[in-house]
C-alpha cells in the first residue's frame, strides 16, 4: 500500500459489504489501508437477511461494496437492507458501490407487458437511502439516468487494455460481438492501435443467438472479442466460431463481468478461444475455475479503491480516465 493512497480513518470513511464479493472488497480495503467495517450479514432461520453493524457509524462516509451477482436476489436484498441499516444509524452519507449492476439488461420495454427492472433496481437503491452510486461498465450507460442521485460510472477499460498492451500483440483486430458494442470496441481499437471488426448478432431469446456476417477483415489475423459480460456464453462462443470460419487465427476474449451462468463454462471450454480475460467484479465460481489457464482474472480493486478515495476527498473521477 503506497503511503500517498492512505486515507486516515479519522476522516471517518468506512467500507462495508454483504456476501457477494468479499475477496474484491478486501483488496479495495488493502488499497485504501482501511479495515473492512465490522458488520455481520447473516440469515434468520427462515432465510430472511439479518444485518447487524458492530461499530459506530454516526456521521461517517459509508461505502457499501456489493455486486448484485448470483445469487442475484439475495445480493440485492443484502445491499438494500445494509443501506437501510446505515441510514437509520445516522451515517453522514451512503454510497452504494456496485462493481456489477445486476438486472441491467432489462433496461427498456422492447415488447408489451414487460418490466424495466433496471429502473426498478435504481428506485429501490434510492428509496432505501443511498446518496450516491458508484458502478462499473453498466450494460447500458444510460442506466445512469435511472437515478436522480449522483452516479459515477467507471470503466474497466484501463485495466483490460493495459493487460493486452503488456502482451505486445501484433497483427490483431478488435472485434465487437454485436452492433451495440461498437463504441467500446472502437475505444480499445484506438488505444491498442488495432483494426476494428463487428459481428452481426441477433438475439432471439435469452439463450438463443443467431450470428450472421462479419463486418471488417479478420482473415489471417488474431482477434480480441470485447464484451461487457459473458452470461450464457452464447454471444462470445458464436462470435468466436464465425471469426474462425472467416479465417481468423488465435481468438482472445475479454469481458468485464464473468456472470457465467447456465452452460457457459462448457461452451467456453469447447469454443475456439485461446484465452478469456475477465475482471473480479464478480467472483469466479468453482465450476468456472475448471477452465484453468484458459481464463485469466484481472483485478479492478485499485480502480474502485481510487474512485472511492476520490469521492471521499471530492476530487475528479473522470480524470482517472484521461490517459485512455
Ligand atoms: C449483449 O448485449 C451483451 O453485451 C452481452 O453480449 C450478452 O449479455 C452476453 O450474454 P450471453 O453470454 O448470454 O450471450
Amino acid at each position: 500500500m503506497d503511503e500517498k493512497n492512505r486515507i486516515d480513518t479519522i476522516n471517518n470513511i468506512k467500507i462495508f459489504t454483504g456476501n457477494s464479493n468479499i475477496a474484491l472488497v478486501e483488496k479495495v480495503c488493502r488499497y485504501l489501508s482501511i479495515p473492512l467495517g465490522n458488520a455481520s450479514v447473516g440469515r434468520f432461520p427462515d432465510g430472511e437477511i439479518d444485518v447487524k453493524v458492530d461499530e459506530d457509524v454516526r456521521g461517517s462516509d459509508i461505502f457499501i461494496i456489493q455486486s448484485t451477482c448470483a445469487p442475484v436476489n439475495d445480493s440485492l436484498a443484502e445491499l438494500l437492507i445494509l443501506i437501510d441499516c446505515f441510514k437509520r444509524a445516522s451515517s453522514a452519507r451512503i454510497t452504494a458501490v456496485l462493481p456489477y449492476y445486476g438486472y441491467a439488461r432489462k433496461d427498456r420495454k422492447d415488447e408489451g407487458r414487460v418490466p424495466i427492472t433496471a429502473k426498478l433496481v435504481a428506485n429501490l437503491i434510492t428509496e432505501a437511502g443511498a446518496d450516491r452510486v458508484l458502478t462499473m461498465d453498466l450494460h447500458a450507460a444510460q442506466i445512469q439516468g435511472f437515478f436522480d442521485i449522483p452516479v459515477d460510472h467507471l470503466l474497466a477499460f484501463p485495466v483490460i487494455s493495459e493487460y493486452y498492451k503488456e502482451k505486445d500483440l501484433s497483427d490483431f483486430v478488435v472485434v465487437s460481438p454485436d452492433v451495440g458494442g461498437i463504441k467500446i470496441a472502437r475505444q480499445y481499437s484506438n488505444h491498442l492501435n488495432m483494426r476494428l471488426a463487428v459481428v452481426d448478432k441477433r438475439r432471439m431469446g435469452p439463450e438463443d443467438i443467431e450470428v450472421g456476417f462479419v463486418i471488417g477483415d479478420v482473415e489471417g489475423r488474431n482477434a480480441i472479442i470485447i464484451d461487457d459480460m459473458i452470461a450464457t456464453g452464447g454471444s462470445i462462443c458464436q462470435a468466436a466460431r464465425v471469426l474462425k470460419e472467416k479465417g481468423a487465427k488465435d481468438i482472445y476474449v475479454c469481458a468485464t463481468h464473468p456472470v457465467l451462468c447456465g452452460s457457459a463454462v462448457e461452451k467456453l471450454a469447447e469454443a475456439p478461444i485461446k484465452e478469456i480475460a475477465v475482471t473480479d467484479t464478480i467472483p469466479l465460481n468453482n465450476h468456472a475455475k475448471s477452465l484453468g489457464t484458459k481464463i485469466k482474472v484481472l483485478s479492478v480493486s485499485r480502480l474502485l479503491g481510487e474512485a472511492i478515495k476520490r469521492i471521499h476527498t471530492n476530487t475528479s473521477i473522470s480524470s482517472m480516465f484521461n490517459d485512455h
